[in-house]
């Protein structure tokens, strides 16, 4: 099948998230499984910088622009993925992150700014180009692609359109004015439609018009049918239930492999694990804590809000810093958490270190170098650290939440016998639940045949996305449907 894949994000070219991770590998692997691909993303100036090569290859006029869209042609980076990037200066060409500006706030004219990439994915999906490939389906990623199944479906000869969500917190609302500016079809405004609670929602467009949803893991496909993990979108997601399912992420076990990872300073593997040994020590010096080899070391990384369990770390911490254990911690985001994780840190020297930022490098080197992973997650749609942790021999200490329930597997004792157990799973999001979890992991910790066991039996899943590749390919397949208009 032909595919045209619209995502606002995509590694290696611009990533906030692990919606950057999976928009840069699963449609490699989808090349790989014989679909014919082409992966859509905006021009962002950091983007067209990090794509070399590329070529103008069609320019789109787009109704209310003063200019065209151009399409810039290259390859996603280290792969032979083809990838339009939409160049039109005046939304994309910014430094930076690509939602927020530099104090941290959405950039004003985000609504503008992801239409125009709607519209432009939807040029491209019925062929007003001189570009003369169509795809069979469009599939689209999270809210900023929310208007892609939207102005599809209002076609009579269209692709098939997919929306994925990667997480339902973020909906893209806006007011009703923006509804007007954006000159969408009045009779969208609607409850039915694009109108939640008096204002315009991009989510509601991939909820309601997608021909299928799907999301990163079954039990979150579960849990936003419900009113505790459904942010106000829980009915509507009911009454489509029959069209929604859960596929897990995968990892690019090329990029994130310890035995090979170019950010290490030592390599291993599940059958080498004393080579991970360096690059704890390594870890300990890079955060400036003592280099104790039989401290367990946790390791975090993320964004600082509230769906990370940041404040239960937070409550927790002297309880935890009371344990015999150091922890290092990168992330960045709401600036309360960042200046709490700093005083902290100033606080217990030793044993706590805090980098505020965003350093790819170091995310792969507390992956390798720490003994545990921490991810207290409120809610967590797939969750794709502790997948790397699994591979790293690196522990993870989890809440059961979403992608966290579906695949990390507790180390009860039954489990551990049955040589299934990979990390420890709790249940409840509080700091007493949180710090028995830790109890829980110490103990084992101090039992290193049975920690080896638990490491050796994580880094033996396959997390790749060999299988799950495949489930999209099938969902294509039922999607595609004939193209009764002669495309190529
Ligand atoms: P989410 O998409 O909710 O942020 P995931 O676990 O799916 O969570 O993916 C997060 C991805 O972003 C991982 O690849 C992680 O390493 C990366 N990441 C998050 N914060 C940082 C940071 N401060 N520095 C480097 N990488 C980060
Ligand atoms: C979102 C979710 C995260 C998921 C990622 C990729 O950002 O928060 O759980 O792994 O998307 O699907």
């Amino acid at each position: 099948p032909r595919i045209l894949f619209v995502t606002s994000e995509a590694h290696p070219l611009v990533k906030t998230g692990g919606l950057g991770d999976v928009a840069g590998s699963l449609p490699v692997a989808l090349q790989s499984r014989g679909a014919d691909v082409r992966l859509l993303l905006p021009a962002y100036r950091d983007a067209v910088t990090r794509a070399n090569k590329l070529k103008n290859v069609a320019s789109l006029t787009i109704a209310g622009l003063e200019a065209p869209v151009k399409i810039l042609e290259g390859r996603l980076p280290g792969t032979s993925l083809i990838i339009w990037l939409a160049d039109f200066p005046p939304a994309y060409d910014r430094p930076g992150n690509p939602y927020l500006d530099s104090r941290g706030q959405p950039w004003p004219d985000n609504a503008m700014r992801f239409a125009l990439l709607a519209h432009v994915a939807t040029a491209l999906a019925l062929g007003r180009s001189r570009i003369k490939w169509r795809p069979d389906v469009v599939h689209g990623h999270d809210w900023q692609t929310g208007l892609v199944p939207v102005l599809l479906a209002r076609e009579k000869t269209r692709p098939a359109t997919i929306f994925t969500i990667h997480n339902l917190a973020y909906q893209g609302l806006f007011p009703h004015r923006t509804f007007t500016a954006l000159a969408l079809p009045p009779g969208l405004w609607s409850p039915e439609a694009l109108e939640f609670h008096d204002q315009l929602s991009f989510m509601k467009g991939g909820l309601v018009f997608a021909d299928q949803l799907t999301t990163v893991s079954p039990t979150y496909a579960r849990e936003i049918q419900t009113p505790e993990f459904g942010d106000g979108l829980d009915g509507l997601l009911r009454r489509r239930a029959a069209r929604l399912s859960g596929i897990l992420n995968g990892i690019d076990d090329a990029e994130w492999d310890p035995a090979r990872d170019r950010y290490l300073v030592n390599h291993y593997s599940a059958g080498r694990l004393q080579g991970k040994a360096a690059n704890k020590l390594a870890l300990q010096r890079e955060f400036g804590l003592p280099l104790e080899p039989d401290a367990p070391l946790i390791g975090m990384v993320g964004r600082l809000v509230a769906q990370k369990g940041i404040d239960l770390v937070l409550d927790t911490l002297p309880g935890l810093m009371h344990r015999p254990l150091q922890l290092v911690l990168l992330g960045s985001g709401e600036a309360a958490y960042e200046t709490a994780l700093v005083r902290q840190a100033a606080r217990y020297k030793d044993r706590l270190s805090v980098r505020i930022g965003y350093d790819e490098g170091l995310a792969h080197r507390i992956e390798a170098g720490a003994d545990m992973f921490l991810m207290p997650s409120r809610f967590e749609p797939c969750g794709l650290n502790q997948l790397y942790s699994l591979r790293y021999g690196t522990v993870p200490i989890v809440r059961r939440a979403g992608g966290l329930a579906d695949t990390v597997v507790d180390a009860t004792p039954e489990n551990i016998g049955a040589g299934k157990a990979t990390g420890i799973v709790f249940q409840e999001a509080n700091g007493g639940a949180l710090l028995a979890a830790m109890d829980r992991a110490l103990a084992l910790w101090r039992d290193a045949g049975c920690w080896q066991k638990i490491m050796r039996t994580g880094m033996r899943q396959d997390f790749s996305w060999r299988h799950r590749a495949t489930k999209y390919m099938q969902m294509y397949e039922r999607l595609r449907r004939p193209a009764s208009d002669g495309a190529p």
